[in-house]
């Protein structure tokens, strides 16, 4: 059977192949799949984002009679508590999608110029949800606690990692290996539990 994981991002294709590695499964991403169809994501929230991409390549999917294949898709960001949560589900359209991170972030560092401990509170959010050969649709929703750091640093990640600090670990999560970053991480611990849910799914049968 085939788990076809709704992204374009091969940062994000690595973490997932990583996660769930060793299942009985053909893991691919849309392109691997030659699935090349425009989604709008105009969710109001990561859940409907995340749904919205899984069963649009769901239904696509069917279309074309392939009616055997598990359809994964998340939808993450980035919530700053004293930006009213924003970037939030705008997180990659965040001051435009071509703009480069060393910009957003600087913004974000700006607008939270003169805050401390408490007042930069922020947090990943990861949902990730499955549509099953039946159609059955699940969601799981993870995330990591932090703090918009007090200036950029590490070179690891992509995004917003630079400037989320965790202060269990004294670092960003551009400062941690890709291994550390996916045990803590939003994706990280979404993905294990879309792992645990496949496993039963692929050991009971159930659709
Ligand atoms: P998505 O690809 O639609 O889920 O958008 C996710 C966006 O949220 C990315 O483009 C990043 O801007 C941000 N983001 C999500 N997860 C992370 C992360 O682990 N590190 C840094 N930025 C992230």
């Amino acid at each position: 059977m085939k788990l076809i994981f709704a992204t374009g991002n091969q940062g994000k294709m690595k973490e997932i192949r990583m996660i769930l590695a060793g299942l009985s499964l053909e893991i691919q991403s849309m392109k691997e799949a030659n699935i090349d169809i425009e989604i709008e994501e105009n969710g109001k929230t990561f859940e409907e984002n995340a749904k919205i991409k899984a069963l649009a390549i769901w239904n696509y999917l069917k279309e074309q009679g392939e009616d055997n294949c598990i359809v994964m898709a998340d939808d993450s960001g980035l919530e700053v508590d004293a930006m009213d949560k924003q970037p939030g589900v705008h997180s990659a359209r965040f001051m435009g999608e071509d703009t480069s991170y060393v910009i957003k972030n600087q913004a974000i560092l700006d607008k939270l110029e003169g805050l401390t401990g408490q007042e930069r509170s922020a947090r990943f959010v990861c949902t990730i949800a499955t549509v099953y050969p039946n159609g059955r649709v699940t969601s799981i929703r993870e995330t990591i606690e932090g703090e918009i750091a007090k200036e950029s640093s590490g070179e690891n990640g992509f995004g917003y990692d630079p400037i989320f600090y965790v202060p269990a670990y004294g670092c960003t999560t551009a400062e941690l290996s890709l291994e550390q970053k996916n045990e803590i991480s939003h994706r990280g611990k979404a993905l294990s539990q879309a792992r645990v849910e496949i496993e039963r799914f692929l050991q009971e049968g159930e659709g």
